[in-house]
């Protein structure tokens, strides 16, 4: 069967299209400067920990830069990505960081998939530990935000962390995307049964713009550090 039957043919081609054309704005060459900080700080004043052993999901991940960062903590980590280029990028771009996961501790690969559709393991230990959800919600359409909700329920188990960098939050004129917009009340919304909210920062401007480049790249002649501007959040989720 093919694995991406519920999924709109069309959405797939598109995205493996702007990957093979290279129109893949969204890609900064690094992970957001506020995961980076949040995955320092982790465990740290009010900041909670995550766990450092098991296993991690980055739906959506592109080029995998944040698969590598959760690699490297000691977290077994798989990125799916519905675009077979996006794949190969990544798994290409994995492997050649002078950085890997220490030996027996973590791991990164990115495999062809559509999130919807994802399988878990048998049992708790087929599930994921940790998640974490960035431009992946904006990217998807409206129609598909409570499955995108319920999966995340149903690859975790009690206790499991899901970390979501919210962007872009509160543009009223992004109601054609990808990106669409968000708020910090939809993911409440979407998560609020089966998830606890823990913790939340705005994300700093300086963070943003060390993903974004000093100057801000201009996008669709907006600069991006403009546009990304008190619509950027991290939050912390755990799983009832
Ligand atoms: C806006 S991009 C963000 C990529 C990455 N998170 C980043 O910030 O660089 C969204 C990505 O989600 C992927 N995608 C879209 N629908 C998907 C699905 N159902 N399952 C897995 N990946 C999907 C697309 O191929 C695309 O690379």
């Amino acid at each position: 069967m093919n694995d991406f039957a519920d999924l709109h043919a069309e959405q797939q081609q598109g995205w493996d299209k702007r990957w093979q054309t290279n129109v893949i704005p969204f890609d900064k060459g690094a992970p957001h400067g506020a995961f980076t900080h949040f995955l320092k700080d982790a465990g740290q004043g009010d900041v909670p920990d995550i766990p450092r052993t098991g296993k991690a999901l980055v739906p959506g991940c592109g080029r995998g830069y944040d698969v590598h960062a959760l690699s490297l903590l000691g977290l077994q980590t798989t990125g799916i990505e519905v675009s077979p280029k996006a794949v190969e990028e990544a798994n290409k771009w994995i492997q050649a960081q002078p950085a890997q996961p220490k030996e027996g501790g973590g791991s990164g690969v990115v495999e062809l998939g559509d999130f919807f559709k994802w399988k878990e393991g048998e049992g708790d230990e087929g599930k994921y530990d940790v998640f974490y959800d960035y431009t992946f919600l904006c990217a998807l359409p409206p129609t598909l935000r409570s499955s995108w909700a319920s999966t995340y329920a149903r690859l975790a188990r009690p206790g499991s962390i899901l970390i979501t960098l919210q962007f872009p939050l509160n543009d009223p004129d992004l109601t054609k995307g990808p990106p669409f917009s968000l708020s910090e009340e939809l993911y409440v919304d979407l998560l609020q049964n089966e998830w606890e909210y823990v913790w939340g920062r705005g994300v700093d401007e300086a963070q943003s713009r060390a993903s974004n480049g000093p100057e801000g790249r201009s996008q669709g002649g907006v600069d991006v550090n403009s546009f990304r501007k008190g619509r950027e959040r991290i939050a912390i989720w755990k799983r009832k």
